[in-house]
């Protein structure tokens, strides 16, 4: 069956950007002991009149523009995102509304910090059928922190990233193999336990604003996180029978510096091969690695030739790589990139 490939990329992060110093005044933290622990320096956060929708849409919009299609010619829209525009229907849907893309079928996932290349597999699978695929992965965290939890409200930012996936195997970035996982034995590490069927709200909870609360056991997440991303990029290059050095880059989620370059120890491969924006975007969760991809492709770091390797771990636990490879550049358009 033929490849599919990533043809036009579009991402988006909110004007407002919320600094260290700004989160040192609102709780018990530093800029020192933010960027020192994870590189962060700042993050961007949505408007009160931003939605995961309206920051899906600008990112789809882009991606749509760039490869000059009409939205009318998608097929399927999954968009990934932890922070969904309501319960039901899927965000998925008012997104598909709001592009006015007539045909397609809408549809969200829930996959955390890995849901984009979890998704990007579906939409890879779709693709290979003939099918033109919007796959966007969207988070909006800042409106469902708990702003006094200085343990997690320091480590996310708000973004969304689409791309879209289409059978041209000689176009844009080869989906060339991926392998993603699952265990959920361990989705007590990372989570947050309120607003679902198994623990609706108590009142008082909501009265604390505790139903925001991320649950995180910081350094479980984080030594899970190396070896978990790690493991999976060599699963994926031992697949392919590829050799390490020749992978130009790796496309990382952007969790936070030590781990990336935790990951980099792991995999043998030079800190300055592991791309990293950290410091200015944070964790965007599922947005994460499509605003990497866009940013290095604005960062004129990528070329015709090159093989990349994306690596992602979030809650669940669900984790993995893929294995890409860059036959043209694809158009890309960055709405809110810091200069
Ligand atoms: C969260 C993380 C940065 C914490 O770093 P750490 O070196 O493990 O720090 P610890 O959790 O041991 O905490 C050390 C101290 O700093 C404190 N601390 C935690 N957050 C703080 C903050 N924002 N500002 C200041 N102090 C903070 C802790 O309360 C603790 O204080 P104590 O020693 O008095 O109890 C780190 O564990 C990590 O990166 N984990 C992975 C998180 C992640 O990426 N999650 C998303 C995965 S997709």
């Amino acid at each position: 069956m033929a490849k599919s490939s990533i043809v036009s990329i579009g991402a988006y992060v909110p004007p407002k950007i919320l600094s260290n110093d700004d989160l040192s005044r609102m709780m018990e933290t530093s800029d020192e002991w933010i960027r020192t622990r994870t590189g962060i320096h700042q993050r961007h956060v949505a408007l009160p009149d931003e939605t995961t929708a309206s920051l899906s849409y600008q990112a789809a919009s882009a991606a749509l523009k760039g490869a000059q299609m009409a939205a009318d010619e998608l097929d399927w829209i999954l968009l990934c995102t932890d922070t969904p525009e309501m319960w039901t229907p899927a965000t998925a849907c008012f997104v598909q509304d709001l592009l006015k893309a007539g045909r397609a079928s809408a549809i969200d996932l829930t996959g955390g910090c890995a849901g984009f290349l979890q998704t990007l597999e579906l939409g890879d699978a779709l693709a290979r059928q003939g099918k033109t695929v919007m796959v966007i992965g969207t988070e909006l965290l800042s409106r469902s922190m708990d702003w006094t939890d200085r343990n997690t409200a320091v480590l996310f930012g708000d973004g969304a990233g689409a791309v879209i996936v289409q059978p041209k195997p000689e176009q844009g970035i080869r989906l060339t193999h991926s392998r993603t996982f699952s265990d959920g034995s361990q989705a007590d590490i990372l989570q947050k336990p309120y607003g679902g069927t198994r623990n609706p709200i108590p009142p008082e909870i909501v009265a604390q604003g505790g139903h925001h609360r991320i649950h995180m056991e910081g350094q479980k997440v984080f030594r899970q996180a190396v070896h978990r991303m790690s493991d999976a990029a060599k699963q994926v290059l031992a697949d392919t029978a590829t050799a390490a050095q020749d992978i130009s880059w790796v496309v990382p989620h952007q969790a936070n510096q030590r781990i990336l370059d935790a990951v980099a120890g792991e995999l043998r491969f030079p800190t300055s091969k592991v791309f990293s924006h950290v410091r200015n975007y944070a964790n965007t969760g599922s947005a994460s690695v499509i605003l990497a991809l866009a940013d290095m492709l604005i960062q004129n770091l990528l070329e015709p030739g090159q093989r990349l390797v994306s690596v992602a771990f979030g809650d669940g636990f669900s984790w993995g790589a893929a294995l890409w490879d860059l036959l043209t550049l694809p158009p890309v358009e960055f709405v809110g990139r810091d200069l």
